[in-house]
């Protein structure tokens, strides 16, 4: 028998570096930069580890080509920033078949068997949702009547899905408050403007508040409503997530009421994932990340220490 080849594969020699294999989404965010820097930062200043990066360009199938040669490489590692949340169970099964453990960074996917990723890394995209209407309907006032008009993230992302669902769920229990318009930005700038101009022109001074699905896409909008000359902040109400950089200035510029944090600064904790596991650990199914909610005052002071 050769027993070489009957080692697994996650657990390679003490002088081997343990080989990873990144399937990134894109660049569509500057929370998708952060991410991509803080993975590329971690793995590549640490010599145990050698990095293989793959950009997706907003493409299931790239992603689904990039994991397969990952697996032929017979990586030691695998981490998927998964697009959408569907249609993952074939290469998940090959990743499985081959013995190489797969970590969800950031979004998560829908299969049937748990057991063909080993955890999931990331954020509580219902509980963002839900804070996001939770703190406008505070600061708003829950007597007000508050038409909402809600830029989607990607479609079929489960940052999107969550999203949408922790929203929803807040506003549904308060008659005041309705979603008139809903529509995908894609969680870029530029879509997000053109689907606010969209909704501006239909709906103009009807529109009280904006809920975002990202940063981006609220700056996106925040440029529409002043092209349209009303004031974002003050005549529209802007609520988003992430806690980019770029929001927290347009809150001290007043611009943006609410950023609600997700961190995507999660090097530190795959690298930690990856090392547990190969020290024979059980991980946790969902590695969580800790995140505020940010606006006013609490907002300004945060700002010059945002890492990202
Ligand atoms: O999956 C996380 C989301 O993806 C971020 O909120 C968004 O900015 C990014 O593109």
């Amino acid at each position: 028998t050769n027993t070489e080849s009957a080692a697994p594969a996650s657990s390679p020699a003490a002088d081997k570096k343990i080989v990873l294999g990144f399937s990134q989404i894109g660049a569509e965010s500057g929370w998708r930069d952060a991410e991509t820097q803080s993975i590329k930062d971690t793995f590549g200043n640490d010599p145990q580890f050698e990095l293989k990066f793959s950009d997706a360009q907003q493409k299931q199938e790239n992603q689904i080509k990039a994991i397969r040669t990952f697996i032929s490489q017979k990586v030691d590692a695998i981490a998927l920033a998964p697009v959408v949340e569907s249609g993952w169970e074939t290469v998940l099964e090959e990743a499985k078949a081959a013995n190489i453990p797969v970590f969800l960074l950031d979004r998560t996917v829908k299969v049937s068997d748990e057991s063909l990723y080993t955890s999931f890394i990331g954020s509580d995209f219902i509980l963002e949702g839900q804070n996001a209407a939770k703190t406008m309907i505070d600061q708003l006032g829950a007597d007000k009547q508050v038409n909402i008009v809600e830029l989607q993230g990607t479609v079929g992302a489960s940052a999107a899905n969550d999203r949408q669902k922790g929203f929803q769920e807040i506003v549904d229990a308060n008659p005041n408050y309705k979603i008139i318009k809903s529509q995908s930005g894609d969680f870029t700038r530029a879509k997000g403007k053109e689907v606010m101009e969209a909704f501006l022109k239909s709906d103009g001074k009807n529109i009280q508040a904006v809920y975002a699905h990202n940063d981006d896409m609220a700056l996106g909008a925040i440029q529409a409503i002043e092209e349209y000359g009303l004031k974002p902040g003050t005549d529209i109400f802007v609520v988003s997530v992430d806690g980019i950089k770029a929001a927290f200035e347009a809150i001290r510029d007043g611009k943006l009421n609410v950023t609600v944090e997700c961190n995507p600064l999660l090097g530190p904790q795959l690298k930690q994932a990856i090392l547990d596991y190969q020290a024979g650990q059980t991980l946790e199914k969902w590695i969580k990340s800790d995140e505020d909610v940010y606006f006013g005052q609490k907002a300004i002071d945060a700002l010059p220490n945002r890492l990202y």
